[in-house]
């Protein structure tokens, strides 16, 4: 069990939270749309869209490394950054984390600017 520290953002987690009790091997968006943080996620988990894209800010290298399908759709993200995940790929791992979500997913992105 480890803990996902989930940075404030304005839309989708105004307040920030802290997700206790999080099992191992769990996918980070699975995690976060569990407890009521509505992270975009428009393929429904299949590693076909960027929209679940987040910013791992600690516990990074305990994740499993990401599968190439998943390098090649993060390129496409808004905001990408070094530590950026898919968050329906990402597998939590033995490491508390501390996770950043982007302000624009690629959907965003295409409606505003
Ligand atoms: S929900 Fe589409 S890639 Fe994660």
């Amino acid at each position: 069990m480890t803990k996902i520290t989930v940075l404030p953002h304005p839309d989708v987690c105004p307040e920030g939270m802290v997700i206790e009790n999080v099992p191992v091997g769990e996918s980070i968006c699975r995690v976060l749309l569990d407890n009521h943080v509505e992270l975009e996620h428009a393929c429904e988990l299949s590693c076909a869209c960027t929209t679940c894209h987040v910013v791992v800010k600690a516990g990074f290298n305990s994740l499993e490394a990401a599968s190439d399908s998943e390098e090649d759709l993060l390129d496409r993200a808004w905001g990408l950054s070094t530590t950026s995940r898919l968050a329906c790929q990402a597998k939590i791992g033995s490491a508390d984390l501390t996770i950043e979500i982007p302000r624009y997913t690629i959907n965003h992105a295409k409606e505003s600017h």
